[in-house]
């Protein structure tokens, strides 16, 4: 499908696995100049279609460094999108302690808005029509959660996609966000070794669970997200900010 962000620069956090591979690898198949940035690059495999760069997004100063490099090397910045993240889980509200509250909003909340802020502002200083996307989840509408920090962080996130697209739309720059529900990747292998065991399931059992109640009957993948990133960045959506685009099958319905 030509999205029209052929030739553009394009920032992905979180980019090494998951989700965020493949929307760099779909920005990539669509013509995109790609960086990609992680803090983890141990277990993905190479792809010559994205440069890869080694960023923590809780490092304020790092993630101006690392806009900042996408700009020497690319020339400009069209389009960020936020999707590094994580989650710690624990079997009860009461055992979160400040380490998990504060890793969990360190990342998901106050990481993404320093690559906002950073992506932003040469967006302005160049004049181009910039797009970011968010990454936030279902569990910031629903609640819905194994872990109330996490859901709390990603309610932020919808939170600061209204009020930054309302800030720089006078810029010209869009911001808005996905909310995904239940994606095959190893974020949610991991729930399922942790909390699969104790029920007697496998990490595949267990995902296929908690896939019952959503109405397309099935789990999504990291593709059915980045497809909806794709759209959301590109001109196909230019009258569109300040959105959170749920991609879950209908879960957040039943
Ligand atoms: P994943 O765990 O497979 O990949 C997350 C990536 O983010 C990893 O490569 C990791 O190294 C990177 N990352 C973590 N902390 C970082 C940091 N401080 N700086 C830079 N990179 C960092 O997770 P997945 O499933 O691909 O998730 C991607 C995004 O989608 C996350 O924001 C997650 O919260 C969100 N999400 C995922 C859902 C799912 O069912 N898999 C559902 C809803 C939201």
């Amino acid at each position: 499908m030509d999205w029209g962000i052929d030739g553009k620069v394009v920032l992905v956090t979180g980019a090494a696995a998951g989700i965020g591979a493949e929307i760099a690898r779909q920005f990539a198949d669509a013509g995109a100049r790609v960086y990609g940035a992680d803090n983890d690059w141990t277990s993905s495999t190479e792809s010559p279609s994205v440069t890869t760069l080694t960023l923590d997004v809780r490092d304020r100063d790092a993630v101006h460094r690392t806009v900042r490099q996408v700009v020497d090397g690319g020339g400009a910045l069209d389009i960020l999108v936020n999707n590094a993240g994580m989650m710690r889980a624990r079997d009860s509200i009461f055992d979160y302690d400040e380490s998990d509250w504060e890793s969990t909003l360190a990342v998901n909340t106050s990481g993404l808005f320093f690559c906002l802020q950073a992506a932003a502002k040469v967006m302005r200083e160049h004049r181009s029509a910039g797009s970011i996307v968010n990454v936030a989840s279902g569990a910031g509408r629903t609640g819905r959660t194994f872990s109330p920090p996490y859901a709390a962080s990603k309610a932020a996130v919808i939170n600061i996609t209204r009020s930054s697209a309302l800030t720089l739309a006078a810029d010209g720059i869009r911001v808005n966000a996905v909310a995904p529900g239940l994606i095959d990747t190893e974020f949610n292998r991991r729930l399922g070794v942790q909390f699969g065991e104790s029920l007697g399931m496998t990490p595949e059992q267990h995902l296929s669970k908690r896939a019952e109640p959503v109405p397309l009957g099935r789990v999504g993948t990291a593709a059915d997200v980045a497809r909806v990133i794709c759209f959301l960045a590109s001109p196909l959506a230019s009258y569109v900010t300040g959105q959170t685009v749920n991609v879950d099958g209908g879960l957040v319905l039943s």
